[in-house]
């Protein structure tokens, strides 16, 4: 260990590190954003474009954070820096940085949802609904008060600034540890239930039964866009959790269960929300209050709904909270290394900053929902512009540079330290080189002259 990286805090276990980086991956993507998605473009078809998504680009890319992280101890300006010294690849660390700038400040809105649903469900007043019409109703009028909103989004970072000043083990590594494992549990009990509501198998097969004439380069481009969204790529997130690496650490074993846990999240979520749609007679494509409506609607019919409740929007939050965290930590790391600010500063000042900016995006279901440019609110905007351009951007950017600047040679030594065996070192280079930049471009090129 040298004793930078024992200045900057390591992992305390190899577990630690996975649950940690999984609690970065599996977050709000996983379970409020992918199953609303799905709902809008389409389904099964949706499914399997993201699948191959997470698998051709995902994994490889992910591996690469990890091995440019663990490598350069830094953070993503840092790290790029390092490895091309007085090059403009700085910019792509760079464009991290501001990326979790903009996810953080939309995401801190929907982590005080949740937040205010759990209050909800203490006192009882979001589980007694005769219909997914009511409890959409109440969720509708929640979002629009701005005080309440405001207020819980406001708490929401508050928390995630309260994890990241504590630092990576003190508090991030902790708080994953448990907490990752219960949310699998509730989230079976969840999927039994919705699979035995009346109704339910049309929602399967609208999940499961792709419609291919669903797919356009538009339903490709916000595929891939979860998929870098889901699995935390994209902006360094995924670098700077490999910085606080030990070298003895797995790099490979790691990758592939993060994004196995990630992935199978997200699955079994689907199966939790899309039964439980058409069994209620709701409509899939509903957008952004999916969750919020379908869930609430089958709690009110179940026994006990209040305490499932309470269980699932606490594991909720927690999920949310991980990622969060790791959405700060991004942007922290970058002002602790680069400009040599205290740990305490950066959190506070940023937090709050990011706070501030979210503010527009807590209002746009309210009193600015008119305020709207192309169409869009503010807080679509903060997503599609972070989520559907700077992560696939900084995805293929950060390929390129392992597959032609740094070199798959000098990755590949850095991935088999240890005597880490790499089997599939000729196929992840030829991704990193040729897939990954080349189907992200040509994404991008068919959105733009379609
Ligand atoms: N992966 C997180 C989720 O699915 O909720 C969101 C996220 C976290 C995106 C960290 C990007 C990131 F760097």
């Amino acid at each position: 260990m040298t004793p930078k990286s024992k200045a900057r805090g390591l992992w305390a276990s190899r577990m630690g590190f996975i649950l940690a980086a999984s609690g970065s991956a599996i977050g709000l993507g996983n379970i409020w954003k992918f199953p609303y998605i799905t709902g809008q473009n389409g389904g099964g078809a949706f499914v399997l474009v993201y699948l191959a998504c997470i698998v051709v680009i995902g994994l490889p890319i992910m591996l690469s954070e990890f091995t440019l992280g663990r490598k350069t101890q830094l953070n993503p300006v840092g790290a790029f820096k390092k490895l091309a010294p007085g090059s403009t690849w700085t910019l792509v660390g760079f464009m991290g940085v501001v990326a979790g700038f903009l996810i953080l400040s939309f995401y801190g809105v929907v982590g005080g949802w949740t937040l205010a649903y759990i209050v909800k469900s203490v006192s009882g007043a979001s589980v007694h609904f005769g219909s997914p019409k009511e409890a959409g109703e109440f969720f509708g009028t929640f979002i629009a008060n701005p005080v309440e909103i405001t207020l819980y989004h406001f708490l929401f970072m508050a928390l995630c600034v309260g994890v990241v000043i504590k630092g990576v083990h003190g508090g991030i590594e902790k708080a994953c540890d448990i907490l990752m494992p219960t949310l699998l549990l509730i989230l079976f009990l969840l999927m039994i239930r919705s699979l035995t509501l009346d109704g339910a198998m049309e929602g399967v097969s609208f999940y499961l039964k792709p419609d291919f004439s669903k797919i356009s380069p538009q339903v490709i481009l916000i595929a891939l866009g979860q998929a870098f969204f889901s699995l935390s790529l994209g902006m360094g997130a995924m670098l700077t959790y490999g910085s606080y690496l030990p070298e003895e650490e797995n790099l490979l074993s790691a990758t592939l269960y993060v994004v196995l846990f990630d992935t199978m999240i997200a699955l079994l979520v689907g199966m939790v929300i899309f039964p439980a749609v058409f069994a209620m007679g709701m409509e899939p494509a509903e957008g952004p209050s999916l969750v919020f409506s379908v869930l609430p609607a089958v709690f009110s019919q179940m026994p006990k709904g209040n305490v499932v409740s309470i269980v699932f929007f606490v594991l909720l939050l927690i999920a949310a909270l991980t990622s969060g965290i790791s959405l700060l930590e991004v942007v922290v790391a970058y002002f602790i290394d680069e400009k040599g600010w205290p740990r305490k500063k950066a959190v506070l000042v940023m937090g709050s900053i990011i706070f501030v900016m979210g503010v527009p995006s807590g209002l746009s279901f309210g009193i600015w929902a008119d305020v709207k440019l192309f169409g869009m609110n503010f807080f679509d905007h903060a997503d599609n512009i972070a989520s559907n351009y700077l992560l696939p951007l900084g995805g293929m950017l950060t390929a390129i540079f392992v597959g032609y600047i740094w070199g798959t040679d000098a990755a590949q030594s850095e991935i088999e330290k240890h005597e880490t065996e790499f089997h599939w070192v000729k196929a992840w280079s030829f991704i990193i080189r040729y897939i990954a930049p080349v189907a992200v471009a040509l994404v991008f090129l068919a959105k733009f002259f379609k």
